[in-house]
C-alpha cells in the first residue's frame, strides 16, 4: 500500500440538520449541506474512515398542516418532496452523502419508540399537564422571552414568535415529560470540561446563559394530532417532533439495532444552523446522558444567509433557490462562493453582485486561468511532457505549509479560513509565472533547464491546488487534475499531503474550468 492511500483508522462522523419536508429548500438549506460536505470530503481525503449523514424531518404539525393544505395526506406529501426536491439537492450542489435518513424510515421509527421507552422505564420520563405558547413554525414551545406583539400589521396585538413572525397558539394538554432538569449541572460540567463541545464562542456562551438560569422538564408527546411516531406505552399520544428528530443522529448509524456499527462510528460532529443550535447542545446531549450514551463529539452553530439584513426563509418570502445560481455558475461555484466569502459560525449577505465578482475575479481569472495558462505553456514549449527537473524550493515549500494551514483551520472547523490559505498559493503561482516570464527563457536555449525547472514548478503547484480544492470544488479539480496528467483521481491523494507527489506526466488541453459569465441584467 502506498504512503498516500494509507488509512488513519480514525473514524469521522459529521452529520447536516434533517430538514423539515414542508417546503422545498432553498440557498441556506444548500449552505448547511455543502459546508458539512466539504468537511467531509476533506476528513475522507484524509484517509479517515468517514461518514455523512442527511435526511428529512417528516413529522410534527407543521407538515401534518401543509399537506393538509395541499390536499394530500402527511406521508405522501413528504414522499413527494423527497424526492422531487430535497433528493435532488443533494445533486445539485454535489453532496457525496453515505447515508439519507427519513424519519418515516422504519428503522428510525422502531428505534424511537425504544428509546423512549427505555427512558420511560428508567424513570426519565412522567405525565403532567402542558400549558403555554407554541410555534408550529419553530415546532417549539415558547417563553415570552421569545415572543412580541407588533403594533400594527397583520398580527397587531397578538404575541407572535420572533423567529417566525406570525402568532403562536396557546396550548393546553396532558402530556409526557422528559425530567430534563434533572441535566442542567451535567451539561454545565459539560461545557466546561469540553470548552470546544459547542461552538463558535458566540453560540456557547449563549447556551452556557440558557442552562444557567435553571432547566425545566421537556414535554415530547403531543395527543391533539396524530401525525408522529406513537408513544409506545401510550399511543394516544405521539413523540414530540424534536425528541422524534435528534434521535436520527443515532438510529441511523444503528442504535438499537446493530450496536457494533453505531459504536464504531458515533460520537458525531454536528454541524446546524446557529437558530437550532439550543436543541443540539441542550436537549440532544440531555436525552443521550438519560439513555446513558456518549455525548456528540461537537455542535457547531453556524451563521445564516441573510437578505435585507433577515434570516431568509421561505416563510417570508425571501428564499432563493440553489438551482437559480448552480444552472449559471455551476455547484463549484455555489460551494467555492458560500464557504470562502462568508466566515464560518458568521452570518452572511448574498448577493448576485459579489458573487459574480468573486467567480470573475478568484475562479475565471484567479484559479482557473491559472490552471490554463500553464498547461498550454507545457503543450506549446514541452509538447504536452512535464519536465522532469528539480523543482524550485520556494515554491513546494509554500506548497507544504499551505497544506499544513489548510489542514489545520479543518481542524477547526474553519473553511473560510482554510479556503483563504490555498487561495495564498494561487497568488503565488501567479506571481511565479509574472516573475520568471517563461515566454522569454523559451526565447534562449541558454535557459532551457531554468524554464524546466519554471514549468514543473508550475504543474506540480496547480496539482497540488486540485488536491486541495477538491473538497470545495470536486467537480473543476476533477477535469483540472485529468489535464495535469499525473494519473489516478485526485481524490486519492491525502489531501493533508497535498504537495508530497512525484508529479510528472503529460498534460492535455484543458478547456476553461470557470467560463465568463455574462448576468442578465435583471438577474441581479
Ligand atoms: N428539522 C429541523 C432540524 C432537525 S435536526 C435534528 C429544522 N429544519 S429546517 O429545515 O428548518 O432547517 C434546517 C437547517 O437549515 C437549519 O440548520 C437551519 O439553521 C438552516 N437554515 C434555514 N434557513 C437558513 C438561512 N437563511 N441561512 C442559513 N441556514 C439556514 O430546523
Amino acid at each position: 500500500m502506498s504512503d498516500q492511500a494509507e488509512s488513519t483508522n480514525k473514524s469521522f462522523y459529521i452529520t447536516t440538520p434533517i430538514f423539515y419536508v414542508n417546503d422545498v429548500p432553498h440557498i441556506g438549506h444548500a449552505y448547511t449541506e455543502v459546508a458539512v460536505d466539504t468537511l467531509a470530503r476533506w476528513h475522507r481525503q484524509s484517509g479517515e474512515d468517514t461518514w455523512l449523514l442527511t435526511g428529512t424531518d417528516e413529522h410534527g404539525q407543521k407538515i401534518e398542516r401543509t399537506a393538509a393544505a395541499n390536499g394530500v395526506g402527511p406521508k405522501e406529501w413528504a414522499d413527494k418532496l423527497v424526492e422531487e426536491a430535497w433528493k435532488p439537492l443533494l445533486k445539485t450542489v454535489d453532496i457525496a452523502n453515505d447515508d439519507f435518513i427519513r424519519t418515516t424510515d422504519e428503522r428510525h421509527e422502531v428505534a424511537v419508540a425504544k428509546f423512549l421507552q427505555q427512558l420511560y422505564d428508567d424513570g426519565h420520563i412522567y405525565e403532567g399537564v402542558y400549558e403555554g405558547y407554541y410555534c408550529v413554525g419553530c415546532e417549539e414551545y415558547k417563553q415570552l422571552d421569545d415572543l412580541e406583539i407588533p403594533t400594527d400589521g397583520e398580527f397587531a396585538g397578538q404575541y407572535v414568535c420572533k423567529i417566525h413572525s406570525r402568532p403562536v397558539e396557546i396550548l393546553a394538554e396532558k402530556n409526557y415529560f422528559f425530567r430534563m432538569s434533572d441535566f442542567g449541572q451535567a451539561l454545565l460540567n459539560l461545557y466546561e470540561e469540553q470548552p470546544d463541545f459547542v461552538q463558535p464562542e458566540s453560540v456557547r456562551n449563549e447556551i452556557i446563559q440558557f442552562v444557567k438560569q435553571g432547566l425545566e422538564d421537556l414535554s415530547i408527546s403531543r395527543s391533539s394530532f396524530d401525525w408522529g411516531i406513537k408513544v409506545p406505552w401510550d399511543p394516544s399520544h405521539v413523540v414530540y417532533v424534536w425528541f422524534d428528530a435528534l434521535l436520527n443522529y443515532v438510529t441511523a448509524i444503528g442504535w438499537g439495532s446493530d450496536n457494533d456499527a453505531f459504536r464504531r462510528r458515533w460520537p458525531a460532529v454536528h454541524i446546524v444552523g446557529k437558530d437550532i443550535a439550543r436543541f443540539h447542545a441542550v436537549i440532544w446531549p440531555a436525552m443521550l446522558m438519560a439513555a446513558g450514551l456518549p455525548v456528540p463529539a461537537r455542535v457547531f452553530g453556524h451563521g445564516w444567509l441573510l437578505v435585507g439584513g433577515e434570516k431568509m426563509s421561505k416563510s417570508k418570502l425571501t428564499g432563493i433557490a440553489p438551482e437559480q445560481i448552480t444552472d449559471v455558475f455551476g455547484s463549484d461555484a455555489f460551494r467555492y462562493y458560500f464557504l470562502s466569502a462568508i466566515t464560518f459560525g458568521q452570518d452572511g449577505s448574498f448577493s448576485w453582485e459579489d458573487l459574480s465578482a468573486r467567480y470573475q475575479a478568484e475562479l475565471a481569472n484567479g484559479f482557473g486561468n491559472l490552471g490554463s495558462r500553464v498547461i498550454a505553456m507545457v503543450q506549446k514549449y514541452r509538447d504536452g511532457r512535464v519536465p522532469d527537473a528539480p523543482l524550485d524550493p520556494a515554491i513546494t515549500e509554500l506548497e507544504k505549509t499551505v497544506t499544513d494551514a489548510a489542514h489545520a483551520s479543518i481542524g477547526k472547523l474553519a473553511i473560510h479560513d482554510a479556503i483563504s490559505s490555498i487561495a495564498t498559493l494561487v497568488d503565488a503561482l501567479n506571481l511565479y509565472v509574472t516573475v520568471n516570464q517563461p515566454w522569454v527563457l523559451a526565447k534562449d536555449s541558454a535557459q532551457a533547464s531554468r524554464l524546466d525547472t519554471v514549468l514543473a514548478t508550475l504543474v506540480h503547484g496547480i496539482g497540488t491546488l486540485a488536491v486541495l480544492f477538491s473538497p470545495v470544488m470536486p467537480k473543476a479539480t476533477a477535469t483540472l487534475w485529468a489535464a495535469l496528467g499525473e494519473g489516478g483521481a485526485v481524490t486519492d491523494v491525502r489531501v493533508d499531503r497535498a504537495w508530497d507527489r512525484p508529479g510528472g506526466g503529460t498534460v492535455s488541453t484543458l478547456e476553461p474550468l470557470f467560463p465568463r459569465i455574462e448576468l442578465e441584467p435583471n438577474s441581479a
